[in-house]
């Protein structure tokens, strides 16, 4: 039995060692390809391998074509919109996600993010604080409840909204529960994007939305870029000297957003679950699943069913 680790984004090497543990201690077999710079380093890797563990690479129909005895693949992380789910369950691949486990590190990144940006990117002027401000969190997965943790260490007012979470678990978890996704834009000063990237959310996060928000408003996205209609944000952003656009995904039009200065910043390449912390969890719990999947017929964290 074959595991292969496919990350165009390495995971930290102490997480690869990890996994290579589980994996050899089942009695299987690790490869690793990390950094591929094209598709058919994958589509060769990918030939010989039972499992895969992967992390935002694509996994697209040819992948599966490619992948003869592939019977499952883990994306070690929470969105899975890179995998192509119905190709998947066609060549009858079982898909995963590993989810909570890398949502701490996402968490604490929009927290250096937002520091930064309060602060003016650092600049030497003054910049303002988050003590007091009002803090929305769109989707109250496990990424926005340690938003809304972390938030609260920062003496911030946090409400949420989720289209698939009741309004009373939120609230139990001391967080004001918005009515809806336009009433969070606008109450609150900072909006952090927790959505994942459906045919329902890519795109939504439009003019209007972020429109209505209050003088000063931010918009953090730690999420996708998908959910973004870049070209009405960047309209309202030439309208609206006062808001901000903070990502740790870089938008297609980067370069036309650049021209907000002072108002713009992008992260050169996602580092939202870039800790080390973050790589062990999500990749020793991809080689547990893997494994309790082939011992055990185990598919708890399914996402193709
Ligand atoms: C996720 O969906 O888990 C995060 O966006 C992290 O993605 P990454 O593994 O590509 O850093």
């Amino acid at each position: 039995m074959k595991v292969l680790i496919a990350t165009e984004k390495p995971f930290a090497p102490v997480a690869v060692e990890g996994i290579k543990k589980e994996v050899e201690a089942a009695g299987y077999e690790l490869a690793l390809l990390e950094k591929y710079t094209d598709k058919t380093q994958l589509l060769e890797a990918v030939a010989d391998a039972d499992a895969i563990i992967i992390r935002s690479d694509k996994i697209t129909p040819e992948v599966f074509d490619a992948a003869k005895q592939l019977k499952i693949v883990v994306r070690a992380g929470a969105g899975y919109d890179n995998v192509d789910l119905e190709a998947a369950t066609k060549h009858g691949v079982v898909v995963m996600n590993t989810p909570g486990q890398n949502a701490n590190a996402v968490a604490e990144l929009v927290f250096g993010l937002l520091v930064f940006a309060v602060r003016k990117f650092y600049n030497g002027t003054a910049g303002t604080e988050l003590m007091g401000k009002r803090l929305g969190i769109l989707a109250f997965g496990n990424v926005g409840r340690n938003v809304a943790r972390i938030a609260k260490g920062f003496g911030m007012e946090v409400s949420a909204f989720d289209a698939y979470c009741p309004a009373e678990v939120i609230e139990a978890a001391g967080v004001q529960a918005a009515k809806s996704q336009e009433e969070l834009f606008q109450q609150c000063d900072i909006v952090s994007l927790h959505i994942p990237a459906t045919a329902e959310t890519k795109q939504s996060i439009n003019r209007k939305l972020v429109g209505s928000m209050k003088k000063g408003g931010i918009v953090i996205n730690t999420a996708r870029k998908e959910v973004i209609n870049e070209a009405e944000l960047i309209e309202l952003l030439n309208e609206r000297t006062d808001l901000k656009y903070i990502t740790d995904i870089m938008p297609d039009a980067d370069a036309k957003f650049k021209e907000f200065e002072g108002r713009y910043f992008s992260t050169p390449k996602k580092m939202g679950a870039q800790t080390a912390e973050a790589n062990i969890n999500a990749g020793i719990a991809a080689a547990k699943q893997i494994v309790s999947f082939f011992k055990d017929g185990c598919t708890k964290f399914q996402v193709n069913k």
